[in-house]
């Protein structure tokens, strides 16, 4: 497939250089900073679960997908003011990370990279503790291990059931897992961990981004032989669609993925899946749930893509050109959309919910969610915020 022929549409709304006021961006640090740690002293230590319920968190243990990202968003609160407590906060966790992983708990799974990377290795990067390493070590060891199918060449979808359809398949998702695997190689120097991560880019690019620059959410292969059969959704509107949480975890694991492989054909593929987004972003620059709806309409909102696409178009910035088309565009687009956010998504004096934003969907189809919070909601708003303050920022992933 030739990559790197979708054009904006829109290029008048991208290439005006917005960039969010000083004043602005540092009073929505303060913000966000001052209530996640009124919030991080009344979860106690306590996760919450994968969504809100009535935009309050359900507190509980450290089970599932999304609660690296709860660790992350006290480090990266720490990195934005550098009060200790945050750092505390987020050390408190680290006996639940060794528990989880003895125990192997939502181990089995192609979501092990989102509970260590911005947790587990975060803590190693930012504290230099080596017994952090060795854990995420192990962590990545798992998953390449029972994760990846060597047979197909892709991380499966979930368990090790490879054996039943839904077992048997891949996803989007995935391209914010594998910087576990990428991260891995560089610290131990073993092959198998670069060759699957990229074995599961290559047949990301050939199973899961369309011609046009959208995806398709899911990817079924054949239980037997593992060979491709088609592209679904699981989460997005329709299996012709393009769910825009997935797609962000495209718009930020490309340029990832391009940092620790210098492989240059991921720059037009990830310039394609970018300007298909930029194509289909509503007036207020937060995606609805799938970029089948652009125009006002009902449909549940993802403020987390937003956030996370910001982040991916920041790293790409990091390595363009500054004097190239890519890069302005990114970067007013980036700022845009973290600003859609700010203006949408924060109004902490009139609404009150737990997270640090709201309108972040997990799953329309299965009304799971809609328009609530997530810690990955809060993670990303976090992230972003110390990208457009320092953007040479050490990522965790
Ligand atoms: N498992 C990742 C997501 O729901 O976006």
């Amino acid at each position: 497939m030739t990559r790197g022929n979708i054009e904006l549409s829109n290029i008048n709304r991208y290439n005006d250089g917005f960039e969010i006021p000083e004043t602005k961006l540092n009073t929505t640090i303060k913000k966000a900073t001052d209530k996640w740690l009124k919030k991080l002293e009344e979860f106690d230590g306590q996760f919450p679960g994968t969504m809100s319920k009535d935009d309050k968190y359900v507190l509980g243990e450290n089970n599932s997908w999304t609660q690296g990202m709860h660790t992350g968003s006290a480090l990266l609160a720490y990195e934005l003011t550098e009060n200790e407590k945050f750092l505390e906060y987020a050390k408190q966790h680290i006996e639940s990370y060794y528990r989880r992983y003895e125990n192997k708990v939502d181990m089995w799974c192609h979501d092990v990279g989102f509970a260590f990377s911005p947790s587990v290795i975060a803590l190693y990067k930012l504290t230099g503790d080596e017994a952090m390493k060795e854990l995420a070590l192990k962590a990545a060891d798992h998953f390449r291990t029972y994760i990846y199918s060597e047979k197909g060449g892709f991380i499966l979808r979930s368990y090790t059931r490879k054996d039943v359809p839904d077992g048997c398949r891949t996803m989007m998702d995935t391209l914010m897992n594998i910087p576990l695997l990428f991260w891995a190689y560089e610290q131990t120097g073993e092959e198998r961990y670069v060759e699957a991560a990229k074995s599961q880019l290559a047949i990301t690019e050939k199973c899961l981004i369309r011609e046009d620059g959208s995806s398709f959410h899911h990817y079924q292969f054949d239980v037997e032989t593992h060979a491709p059969i088609r592209g679904l959704t699981f989460q997005g509107h329709a299996d012709d669609s393009c769910w825009a949480r997935g797609h962000s975890w495209g718009v930020y694991g490309f340029p990832v993925a391009y940092t620790y492989t210098k492989d240059e054909t991921l720059l037009p593929l990830h310039r394609d899946i970018s300007y298909f987004m930029l194509n289909h972003m509503p007036e207020t620059f937060v995606p609805y749930y799938d970029y089948d709806f652009v125009e006002e309409c009902n449909e549940a909102h993802d403020s987390s893509s937003a956030l996370i696409s910001a982040c991916g178009l920041l790293e790409a910035c990091k390595y363009l050109d500054e004097s190239s088309e890519e890069y302005k565009i990114y970067k007013t687009a980036a700022n845009k959309m973290v600003n859609g956010v700010i203006d949408h998504c924060m109004d902490y004096e009139n609404k009150d919910f737990d997270g640090l934003v709201n309108w972040v969907t997990c799953s329309a189809p299965h009304n799971l969610c809609i328009d609530g919070c997530t810690s990955y909601g809060d993670y990303f708003l976090l992230e972003a915020l110390v990208r457009l303050k320092k953007l040479d920022w050490e990522r965790y992933w």
